[in-house]
């Protein structure tokens, strides 16, 4: 087995996991899960989540990883030897996939806007040029295809060079870079006429707009914004040192998360409401607002060119922690050489990438309750996948895993004061069988 070796400092661990983090779930899914969801009251239901079950399923998965120093599968087998709970991998390396799948196709629209910015043709149109130049590109199976197979290339000729460290570190300077970028475009989408709109459907909660559907989306892209569910975060724990805080750690994580979705928010909703865009617009709603804000910005130009560079990276941080689930599950426990593990990733990634970017076109017509294949695989990752995978493993450190090796891991040996302590499990072990209760019900049309 390949030695295993930790992050050299404690900033790398956390910029790693929160490069993880911070991707298009922020910037591209939050805005229009909150626009498709109410607003204001999806917001608010969106940060409970992440204090009830976002900060304890993080830890979780740190409790895991630490404590073994081990892959998912691994890490189940020590813990609770003879026992059948580590057959969950398969389900986190099956929602690997399935997150990579649809993912790839929104970071290769990015490369194309990268494209477009470059050209210059982010400017100098109205709304509704924007509206037809997504429709355009997604109606366009060639386009679509050939980006999305250009991004998971570079994707994987990161890891298959294991520069992937590397690109880490370039994604620590990107990362703050992208948080005050975020805050100079806000600034100037509020100060775009009818802003103020924005920031109401934002942070003034209207119940009556928040459906079950609007609950369970908001689970659901915490889930998927916090990278929890499908055991990336105990991939990323298995290397951490034992000095490290995980309870500070998981708060740090989720605290940044958090507020990068929230910028997010606040740089679309004023300009949504500014240029008379439908909040419900779906997946093409940052694609449709953005070039507005840049237009009207001095050097927009350049603006728009930063802002898409510092996405890609973003997102492509994501998806080298996302192609790592499947590649170190391979290496570690099928014993595959690395090559190897990368080419069998790759080639499921790319089948299954390659649907999602033929579902807007070619493939159009197939459709199973209302959603196209695209739809189905995101729906799928965040709803069902991650889901269910993090309230598992809230449940399995709460219920299950000895009492002992959780106080160990949360107060470092008793080093530590692990305050925290009781709300973490009073959580891990009340609220997310809760959870599961209520996504039941509404999975199979109770409620
Ligand atoms: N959290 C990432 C985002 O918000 O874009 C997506 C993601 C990365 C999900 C890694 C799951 C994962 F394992």
């Amino acid at each position: 087995m390949a030695k295993r070796v930790g992050f050299a400092t404690r900033l790398g661990a956390i910029a790693a996991a929160v490069g993880s983090a911070v991707g298009l779930g922020n910037i591209w899914r939050f805005p229009y899960e909150a626009g498709e969801n109410g607003g204001g009251a999806f917001i608010l239901v969106y940060i409970i989540c992440i204090l009830v079950m976002g900060i304890p399923v993080i830890l979780s998965e740190f409790i895991i990883g630490r404590s073994t120093h081990s892959n998912m599968k691994a890490a189940l087998r020590k813990l609770s030897p003879g026992k059948k709970y580590y057959l969950f991998t398969y389900v986190c390396i099956l929602g690997s996939f399935v997150v990579i799948g649809f993912y790839s196709v929104v970071c290769g629209w990015i490369i194309e806007y990268l494209y477009q910015a470059a050209l210059g043709n982010l400017s100098g149109h109205t709304p509704q040029e924007y509206s037809d130049m997504f429709t355009a590109l997604v109606a366009n199976p060639w386009r679509c295809v050939g980006w999305t197979v250009i991004f998971l290339v570079l994707n994987f000729l990161v890891m298959s060079r294991g520069i992937a460290k590397g690109i880490e570190r370039v994604a620590s300077i990107m990362m703050p870079l992208l948080f005050i970028i975020l805050i100079i475009f806000c600034i100037n989408a509020l100060l775009l006429p009818g802003a103020s709109k924005g920031l109401r459907f934002m942070f003034e909660p209207d119940f009556s707009e928040l459906t079950m559907k609007g609950v369970l989306a908001a689970f659901g892209q915490a889930f998927l914004s916090l990278s929890i569910g499908i055991s990336c975060l105990v991939t990323y724990a298995s290397y951490y040192k034992d000095d490290m805080s995980l309870v500070k750690d998981a708060t740090t994580v989720a605290v940044l998360d958090t507020m990068v979705a929230i910028l997010s928010g606040v740089m679309i909703f004023p300009a949504v409401f500014s240029f008379g865009v439908e909040p419900t617009a779906g997946p093409r709603l940052i694609f449709e607002v953005l070039p507005g804000i840049f237009q009207q910005m001095a050097g927009g130009y350049l603006w728009a060119l930063l802002f898409f560079l510092l996405v890609f990276f973003a997102s492509l941080t994501s998806t080298i922690s996302l192609s790592e689930i499947p590649i170190t599950f391979m290496i570690e426990e099928h014993k595959m050489s690395r090559p190897r593990a990368i080419a069998w990733t790759a080639l499921f990634t790319f089948a299954l990438a390659v649907l999602a970017a033929l579902s807007f076109n070619v493939l159009d017509d197939i459709k199973l309750w209302g959603k196209n294949i695209f739809d189905m695989m995101d729906y799928a990752a965040s709803n069902i996948f991650m889901l269910i995978g993090g309230i598992f493993t809230a449940l399995y450190v709460g219920w299950i895993m000895d009492r002992k090796i959780i106080h160990e891991q949360l107060t470092n040996g008793g080093r530590l004061k692990g305050r925290s302590e009781s709300y973490m499990l009073f959580c891990m072990r009340y609220i997310a069988p809760v959870c599961i209760v209520f996504i039941f019900l509404y999975l199979t049309g109770i409620i």
